[in-house]
């Protein structure tokens, strides 16, 4: 009996020492300027399922405080936790409001007497001002070797926030393991040079989902994507939702086939952009590309579905993903350049995969295609008023691309 005890103790002695927390991570999914959602997993050691299903006793004793640069006192909000898809871990969370616009935050998690660590954030500011940049991409993780580098690089140009567009972790709704990597390596490589972690806003890729699932007009459920709806916020009406940066930007993020047909999102997406008629920008970001390479087929239901609707509602940039390779489009009207008031479509994910080939009479037969290249990057896009430049970058911050449009829509 002693010895049963003793081991026991020990037990719980290990896991306290060996829990391994992965992240923490930020996440936007509402009101940018004023709050900030927080995850991080951590492991379970506990053998016994059933007591995995539960909230351990012990996840009482975890606490988030935080204050802003110029506050003395600590606040602290309630962590909340679930299990993470179908493993033992779970994601613990924390959705922070109330916060003030453009301020620098530092917040503190504790697990009963033992600090898991400080780190910092920034919310967004409220007016466009002297201008934000965020960065974009997509197909994060095929090798740590291609996912840290570029994960540094989004840090290293002190975004405001990453727009992810899909395929985060290539974990096809079974290998969670992939994602307490991939959570890793976001916390450790994706930070400003000030310190502060990138608050990402996420949108679903093929990879998300089991079976990696394309299938724009017979999508699998959501439960399909155990890992991506246990981790983040804001999507319990599906993986399309808008964020607004004060009346200045909007981006919104469609579920191109992986758990909503691309038809069922029209009316939703027409009225979301109606509402949002007088912001100066608009951006969409969804996974599989309408105007593509050639590398796979494009996506024609985008194409005869979402485009028209893009174009009604004058959105400056379409990002896309999964294909593996850059590509900025010219101006878009219905397939055609239309420098005037087209939609550029602009992708193609290649974060951190391995490269696609493009056949090399791109031109020839892809003459909506401004620029097509295999290449590792991430696009940065510098929005000011008036003004939007976007540049491809490699990891090691070559310039891939750049282009610069004059906004007519100024207010
Ligand atoms: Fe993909």
């Amino acid at each position: 009996m002693k010895t049963k005890a003793v081991l026991l103790l020990f037990c719980v002695l290990l896991s306290e020492a060996f829990s391994k927390v992965y992240g923490p991570i930020c996440q936007w999914y509402k009101a940018p300027s004023t709050s900030m959602a927080i995850h991080w997993v951590q492991e379970n050691f506990s053998s016994d399922a059933e007591s995995a299903d539960k909230a351990d006793a012990n996840d009482l004793d975890l606490s988030l405080s935080y204050r802003s640069d110029d506050q003395k006192k600590w606040l602290s909000s309630p962590v909340t936790n679930r299990l993470f898809g179908n493993t033992k871990n779970r994601v613990y969370s924390v959705d922070i409001k109330n916060l003030t616009p453009d301020t620098r935050y530092t917040f503190k998690i504790r697990h009963g007497n033992k600090k898991l660590g400080i780190w910092f954030f920034r919310t967004a500011p409220s007016k466009i001002e002297k201008g934000i940049t965020f960065v974009t991409g997509g197909d994060m993780f095929h090798s740590r070797e291609l996912l840290d580098p570029m994960n540094l690089r989004a840090g290293t140009e002190d975004p405001l926030f990453a727009l992810l567009g899909g395929d985060l972790a290539y974990a096809n709704g079974v290998d969670a393991n992939r994602w307490l990597e991939w959570l890793e390596s976001w916390n450790r490589f994706a930070k400003s040079p000030h310190g502060t972690l990138i608050p990402m806003v996420v949108v679903i890729g093929n990879h998300e989902v089991r079976g990696a699932a394309y299938r724009p007009t017979n999508a699998p459920a959501k439960s399909e994507a155990p890992y991506f709806h246990s981790l983040f916020y804001g999507l319990d009406e599906g993986s399309k939702y808008a964020i607004d940066f004060g009346n200045y930007m909007t981006v919104v993020a469609l579920d191109s086939g992986h758990t909503e047909n691309i038809a069922t999102q029209v009316q939703w997406l027409n009225k979301t952009l109606e509402e949002r008629e007088n912001f100066i920008y608009k951006f969409v970001c969804y996974h599989r590309p309408a105007w593509g390479t050639g590398v796979k087929e494009d996506a024609v239901d985008i194409q005869r579905l979402w485009s028209p609707i893009f174009e009604r509602h004058r959105v400056d940039a379409a990002f896309e993903n999964d294909h593996h390779v850059y590509k900025r489009t010219y101006p878009l009207t219905a397939g055609k350049r239309d420098d005037m008031k087209g939609v550029m479509y602009i992708g193609d994910g290649a974060w951190g995969t391995r490269t696609r080939a493009i056949a090399g009479n791109w031109k020839v037969r892809r003459p909506f295609l401004a620029h097509a290249e295999s290449v590792n990057h991430l696009i940065k896009v510098k929005v000011e008023n008036g003004k939007l430049t976007y540049k491809a970058l490699e990891a090691d911050g070559s310039i891939v691309d750049e282009y610069q449009r004059i906004n007519s829509k100024e207010k």
